[in-house]
């Protein structure tokens, strides 16, 4: 393609004439085109990534970075997929935060404090400090989250805790040693779990599927060419942005009229 280049190890597209800025790499020096985010600048100097790196969209968790930039001293934690570098970054990615997941049913559990006591008794070690909240690349509350479980309020902590995405820098960085994804994860299944007021529409939808209702639409479905189905998924029609109440597909061949 004219005017770019393709960078050694990666498809990441340099821009003809990108400035090139040092960064440090577990200490070693390299230079790589600004405006690549770590993970790119790691690609362009030759790390190939076998662990370390998943969804490339910071939804995954597994590419968290450590690393501190120029005349700052503070300690800083970003996804290596979303951060962009900056001059004289020094940097390292974690590569895995050992952690002790608890063994249980679900069904089995009571959604109360008791149960966080029995499963994550360390949870009740919070000191407060707030080491957890800054070290979390995902920017959420995440002190607030341990401190209201502490107060017996699971949804909060369930709603706060809900963008978590597991890459355990909270828990490595807890003097306390909480194991904070765990322990958040499992006030977000209680919640979701016995707490969250039951979707009736849902239980209807779902009596619908069991009974049937469906079927002829699969079977439909299983009876045409690719061709035909590529083209039905193409042409699909949209619901509106934002949501119209009022709106209707155009084919109503498959609406499922309520019953009852
Ligand atoms: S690779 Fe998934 S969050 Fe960065």
């Amino acid at each position: 393609m004219e005017g770019l280049k393709y960078a050694v190890g990666d498809r990441t597209i340099v821009a003809e004439g990108a400035k090139l800025i040092p960064i440090y790499v577990m200490g070693k020096r390299y230079e790589v085109p600004e405006t690549l985010t770590i993970m790119k600048a790691l690609e362009y100097v030759g790390y190939r990534f076998i662990r370390g790196c998943g969804c490339r969209a910071g939804a995954c968790g597994a590419c968290v970075t450590v690393y501190r930039t120029s005349g700052d001293y503070r300690l800083k934690f970003g996804l290596a997929c979303q951060t962009v570098i900056e001059p004289n970054m020094y940097l390292v990615q974690i590569p895995f935060v050992p952690a002790n997941k608890a063994i249980y049913d679900i069904n089995q559990l009571s959604p109360d404090i008791f149960t966080f006591e029995k499963l994550y008794p360390e949870t009740f070690r919070c000191l407060a400090c707030n080491t957890c909240t800054k070290a979390c690349p995902m920017d959420i509350p995440v002190m607030d989250c341990i401190q209201s479980l502490i107060q017996g309020d699971i949804k909060k902590c369930a709603e706060l805790s809900h963008p978590c995405i597991m890459c355990g820098m909270c828990s490595l960085r807890c003097p306390a040693e909480i194991q904070h994804p765990f322990v958040t994860l499992l006030a977000r299944r209680l919640y979701g779990k016995y707490l969250t007021p039951k979707a009736k529409h849902l239980e209807k939808r779902i009596e619908q599927i069991k009974k049937g209702m469906f079927d002829w639409m699969l079977d439909e479905l299983m009876e045409i060419s690719l061709e035909d189905l590529k083209e039905r998924y193409t042409e699909r029609e949209f619901e509106p942005e934002p949501y119209d109440p009022d709106w209707h597909p155009k084919d109503r061949r498959y609406l499922i009229i309520e019953e009852d």
